[in-house]
């Protein structure tokens, strides 16, 4: 077999056969073929797509790539996962949450992508915070808290890792086969029992429209289901970041609020809804009753212990959980101020997520360091009123102080301002179990 056929069938329209697409995977993974081939072949299937069939064999290549995890630990144990969105803590919420319910969470998670935030990224910004954890380190947090959050280590959907990091450069993140097998197939190597997806729709998600949103939902249902898994996954709304805080530090301290009872509406809602859905998934009652379960984790101060707990025993010091403002500030802040009356109409929230990034935030090589410190809160969002020269939103960055300009500039060009107010949107879209 020779990589050339196989991108040239691929950019022809072809379909691979499961042959070719085991091929690719394990010659990439065991570095017998170069990044350039397989950024070709990305970008391929980016503008021809997969069918259904191509989509659970790579699904199922990219688990089979490496070992498929077996933890031993008692009980059930759940997961949830996002598409990927702006301002999307939850993980850094729902983990603790549904762990101080009794249910084991063995969280494996993702870095930035595109101009989207990941959990690992977030994690690190707690100093000391150990996002690679060997398997026995990794069960023996889970046992002692009922929650450890890592990140991917070599021998475990090790392709998904590669091919992560390569999408994330060559703009090839945002194409439905690659995000159903990337997530799906780390999902189905974790082995949970129970996942609760969380597909982001809207200008910030990689699905942009209602209908390919429901579309990623229900391929990553029926790749998990057919697997042996408990799969349902909610379509919530990207439209506007998530909660008021975007970039790892300031996501980080929001998370902490809203553990402590505080935090942005929006942000603790879908909390509460994808921590019910876990628990209900695990079979701990009605989703009636695993709401106040999960409310009564946050408002008992049980989920932040836990959170505190877990980063103690992977490294972390868990004071900064307990005191958010031991967490380094920016150097340098802007803020972006309104430029004449209205209604924030509607924001193009992939802009805001590129804001974060070019101010450090996130990467645009595989090698760039991130600037934990970087980032922005907004001060008002869709929906609200503001008036000449009220702020906006606050930009933070340490590294990127030459950027701060262009970043407001990028902001108030993604902000529409409008005489009437919006209709408002729903935060949970839809779900497909
Ligand atoms: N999250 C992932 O893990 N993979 C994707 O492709 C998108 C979001």
């Amino acid at each position: 077999m020779r990589m050339y056929d196989i991108i040239k069938t691929k950019r022809d329209g072809g379909k691979l056969t499961s042959e070719e697409i085991r091929w690719f995977i394990k010659g990439y993974t065991e570095g017998a073929i170069p990044d350039y081939q397989a950024a070709a072949l990305l970008m391929a299937i980016f503008y021809e797509g997969m069918d259904d069939q191509e989509t659970a064999e790579l699904t199922l290549a990219i688990r089979d790539s490496g070992d498929t995890l077996q933890l031993g630990l008692d009980g059930i144990r759940v997961d949830k996962h996002s598409t990927g969105g702006v301002g999307d803590k939850t993980s850094l919420v729902v983990a603790p949450v549904v762990a101080s319910c009794g249910i084991n969470v063995a969280k494996i998670s993702g870095r930035g992508l595109g101009h989207t935030g990941g959990t690992v990224d977030k994690l690190e910004a707690i100093e000391g915070y150990r996002t690679d954890l060997s398997t026995e380190e990794f069960v023996e947090v889970v046992r002692k808290v009922g929650v450890s959050i890592i990140g991917q280590s070599q021998d475990f959907a090790p392709a998904d890792k590669k091919l992560y990091a390569l999408r994330d450069v060559t703009a090839t993140v945002d194409s439905m086969p690659l995000i159903v097998s990337s997530i799906m197939g780390k999902k189905l190597a974790a082995n949970d029992d129970c996942i609760v997806l969380d597909v982001k729709c809207g200008s910030g998600s990689f699905m942009k429209t209602e209908a390919d949103a429901f579309k990623l939902a229900q391929l990553m249902v029926s790749v998990g289901t057919r697997a042996g898994k408990k799969v349902r996954a909610l379509i919530t709304n990207m439209d506007r970041p998530l909660g008021r805080a975007v970039g790892n530090s300031l996501e980080v301290c929001e998370a902490i609020e809203t553990l402590k009872g505080g935090g942005p509406g929006d942000f603790k809602e879908l909390c509460l809804q994808l921590a019910s859905n876990m628990l209900e998934l695990a079979g701990k009652g009605s989703l009636e009753e695993c709401r106040a379960m999960a409310e009564d984790a946050i408002k008992s101060g049980r989920a932040l212990d836990t959170l505190a707990k877990m980063v103690e025993l992977q490294g972390g010091d868990p004071r900064w959980i307990y005191e958010p403002e031991r967490f380094p500030k920016a150097k340098y802040s802007l803020e972006v101020k309104a430029p004449e009356k209205g209604y924030i109409f509607k924001v193009d929230t992939e802009k805001y997520g590129e804001v974060s990034l070019i101010l450090g935030a996130g990467r645009s090589t595989k090698e760039d360091k991130i600037d934990n410190t970087a980032g922005f809160v907004l001060e008002r969002k869709t929906g609200d009123l503001v008036f000449k020269g009220d702020v906006i939103a606050t930009l933070y960055t340490t590294e990127k102080k030459e950027a701060l300009e262009r970043a407001a500039r990028l902001m108030l060009s993604a902000t529409a301002l409008w005489k009437e107010q919006p209709e408002k949107m729903p935060l949970v879209l839809g779900s497909v179990e």
